[in-house]
């Protein structure tokens, strides 16, 4: 909401919340239906009523606005005025306000329950900076009701401003109703800083979130890198098969870890296949690398998709793409596909009858 940085705005913030708070005895207009917040599914009707307090010396009249144009059908008293919308549509979404003779209003914003969406803006992921420099990482996101967004670092633990060392700072802004944005600011990077930041989107209904990645520079202290030895490998089913991927500046040390994510899940040994890390420099105090290597024993057709390799150390982050795609298995005999479904037979008993049987019914197409 306010930056810690501006007590300006703060100061002048609480000035105003007191001088209402001098003037204004008691809310005099007030929206008791619907709530703030409500949750109104599609074609569902919707309660509006307002009231103005009682024990006042009411002369006034109450209206109703959508968007600032009177809602002409109205039950009213004189103490309260309300209408009711059958089955709240698309377009009938917007910002209700009731207003009294005196100027006096309230408002209310009414939309069509929706789950939240959200979205790194202003920079493309991975931002790339250098030690003490102040990156901001920004994200919007819109839903009914208006969404929250918090931030985690590493998936892990939640960022507060200013947390601790008044490390960070957390700007929230809401520019049209619905939408809200969250920039969040690191005062002074460090090396130890970089990683994946979260920005998760919460209402009511659901969550979305989106990852900005961080890497921080240093001097003389160039960031690691990874990348596929072939972008894309085929192979038949069935068969064994390596994907590569070789990384630079990649230290052998506790802070770097190289792995490889399928469908968003880290990989890690199993029947089906392993993953070898070959830490290596090819002359002293040459660049350190690695080589990382993941080998499937027995293709299946599930195993077919994208792979990243990746390399998180605290200097840094990266990942490459590589596409495996699963084919059936090549025969001799390339173009007659009878004998292709002979391959996946379990037994050459079983192929053979099969043969016997194919060959008997062609013979009874020929005759008749
Ligand atoms: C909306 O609700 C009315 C009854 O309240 C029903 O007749 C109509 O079919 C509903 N429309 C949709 C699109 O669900
Ligand atoms: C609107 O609210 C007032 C105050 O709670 C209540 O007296 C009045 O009956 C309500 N109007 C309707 C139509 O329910
Ligand atoms: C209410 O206000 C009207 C006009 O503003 C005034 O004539 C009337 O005396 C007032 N009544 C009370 C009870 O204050
Ligand atoms: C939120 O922002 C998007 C694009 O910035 C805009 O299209 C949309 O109308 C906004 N939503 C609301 C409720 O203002
Ligand atoms: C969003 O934040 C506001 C204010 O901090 C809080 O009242 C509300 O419950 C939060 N909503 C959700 C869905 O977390
Ligand atoms: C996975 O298996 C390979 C080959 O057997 C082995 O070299 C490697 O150390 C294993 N990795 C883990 C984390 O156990
Ligand atoms: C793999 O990535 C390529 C290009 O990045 C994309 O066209 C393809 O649809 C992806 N395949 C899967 C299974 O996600």
């Amino acid at each position: 909401m306010l930056r810690a940085t501006q007590p300006f705005y703060k100061t002048a913030f609480m000035l105003i919340v007191l001088f209402d708070g001098l003037t204004i005895v008691e809310p005099q207009v007030q929206i008791i239906s619907p709530v703030k917040n409500q949750i109104i599914k599609f074609n569902q009707s919707v309660f509006f009523n307002c009231t103005v307090s009682l024990g006042k010396n009411i002369t006034g009249t109450l209206e109703w606005r959508r968007d600032g144009v009177l809602i002409p059908t109205t039950k009213k008293s004189q103490y309260w005025a309300s209408f009711e919308l059958g089955a709240l549509q698309k377009d009938e979404e917007g910002i209700y306000e009731c207003t009294y003779s005196n100027g006096e209003s309230d408002h209310v914003r009414v939309c069509l329950a929706e789950k939240p969406q959200g979205w790194p803006i202003k920079f493309t992921s991975p931002i790339s900076t250098l030690v003490d420099e102040f990156p901001t990482l920004s994200c919007f996101a819109m839903g009914c009701p208006t969404p929250n967004i918090t931030w985690f670092k590493n998936y892990l633990h939640q960022i507060t401003a200013p947390g601790k060392d008044h490390k960070y700072s957390i700007d929230t802004e809401i520019p049209q109703p619905g939408n809200q944005t969250s920039d969040l600011r690191i005062i002074g990077v460090q090396l130890d800083d970089a990683g994946d930041y979260a920005c998760i989107a919460v209402n009511a209904l659901g969550s979305d979130s989106s990852t900005i990645t961080l890497n921080v520079k240093g001097k003389d202290n160039p960031l690691p890198t990874i990348e596929a030895e072939k972008p894309k490998y085929t192979a038949e089913v069935g068969t064994k098969v390596t994907l590569v991927c070789v990384g630079e500046q990649v230290k052998d040390d506790v802070f770097t870890f190289v792995y490889w994510t399928f469908k968003g899940n880290m990989l890690s040994n199993s029947s089906e296949h392993y993953i070898v890390n070959d830490f290596y420099t090819l002359k002293a105090g040459g660049t350190p690398k690695v080589q990382t290597q993941l080998t499937f024993l027995k293709l299946n057709y599930e195993d077919s998709g994208n792979y990243s390799c990746k390399v998180d150390s605290a200097r840094g982050i990266d990942s490459d793409i590589v596409m495996l795609e699963v084919i059936p298995k090549a025969q001799k005999g390339e173009n007659q596909p009878k004998v292709k479904r002979l391959s996946e037979a379990s037994s050459l008993w079983n192929s053979v009858g099969w043969l016997l049987r194919e060959a008997g019914h062609s013979a009874h197409v020929v005759t008749s």
